[in-house]
């Protein structure tokens, strides 16, 4: 398959869940890609999987001189790039009383400045007419409990790709975001422990319309959707969430 013959992407959060599986796509697609995440162990599974058109950068996005880091790597190994996946980020389940400072700056640097930081590096290195997406999440349009702090940090990353799609539309770049319901993925996007994260999977099996989790294939195909064919969408956020948001409520 050659859909992807001679792009050139950056996924952050890229070693596994969604992101690897935007990863794969394009690299089946005939794609280079760069990717990072924290854990060497998933860097190198992904290495293993992913052979010899990926390129791997062990980086924490709350962490600003790593970030940069990515931007001096993505200049090395890959030049200037068509697109952009601004995807690593987590949710801490944490009622409003037992919130700490620790946990909701940790939850900001990594969902929030860590995306924007991202962004602030790598559009410079974005082709012009290239895309950048992000993951957001439904839970930064409907109230749900004990996710608090992770809704208001991906709501300031949709609004993030907005005003990113406004400063860059001169230079054709589209900036968009993809919005995730329950998805079947090894963290389920939840910093928690696995018999939360298996209540937290069951409940989300109840509430969405489809009555399943989407995989990780289903959101990569939206991600790709918006970041090559897309051509007249930007500002945009899609939402893959098997009707929870549109058909409950
Ligand atoms: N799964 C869901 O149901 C769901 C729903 C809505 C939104 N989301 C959002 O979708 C995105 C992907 O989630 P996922 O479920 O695919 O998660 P995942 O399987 O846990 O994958 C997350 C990726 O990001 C990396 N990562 C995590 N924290 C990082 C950090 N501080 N710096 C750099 N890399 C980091 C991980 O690698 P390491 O662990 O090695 O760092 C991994 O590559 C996240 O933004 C999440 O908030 C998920």
């Amino acid at each position: 398959m050659s859909r992807f013959a001679g792009k050139k992407a950056v996924i952050s959060g890229g070693t596994h869940g969604m992101g690897f599986a935007v990863a794969k796509a394009l690299v089946e697609g005939g794609a280079e890609v760069l990717i990072t995440g924290r854990d060497g162990k998933n860097l190198e599974a992904a290495r293993q999987e992913l052979g010899e058109r990926a390129h791997f950068v062990s980086c924490d996005v709350a962490n600003l001189a790593d970030v940069r880091a990515v931007g001096d790597a993505v200049r090395e190994k890959l030049g200037e790039v068509d697109f952009v996946h601004v995807n690593a980020g987590y949710a801490k389940l944490e009622p409003l009383a037992v919130v700490t400072e620790e946990s909701y700056d940790r939850t900001f640097a990594v969902n929030t400045k860590g995306a924007y930081f991202t962004t602030q590096v790598l559009a410079p290195l974005v082709k012009d007419g290239g895309s950048i997406v992000f993951t957001t999440s439904i839970a930064n349009a409907s109230g749900t409990a004990g996710m608090s702090v992770y809704s208001g940090a991906k709501a300031a990353v949709r609004s993030f790709a907005q005003a990113f799609a406004a400063e860059l539309i001169g230079r054709n770049i589209r900036v968009n975001a993809v919005s995730p319901g329950f998805i079947d993925t090894p963290s389920m996007g939840v910093d928690a422990s696995a018999e939360e994260r298996q209540h937290f999977s069951e409940l989300g099996d109840q509430l969405t319309p489809m009555k399943r989790h989407g995989s990780a294939e289903e959101v990569a195909a939206a991600v790709l959707f918006l970041a090559f064919d897309a051509t007249f969408t930007t500002g945009q956020e899609l939402v893959a969430d098997g009707g929870l948001t549109a058909l409950t409520g």
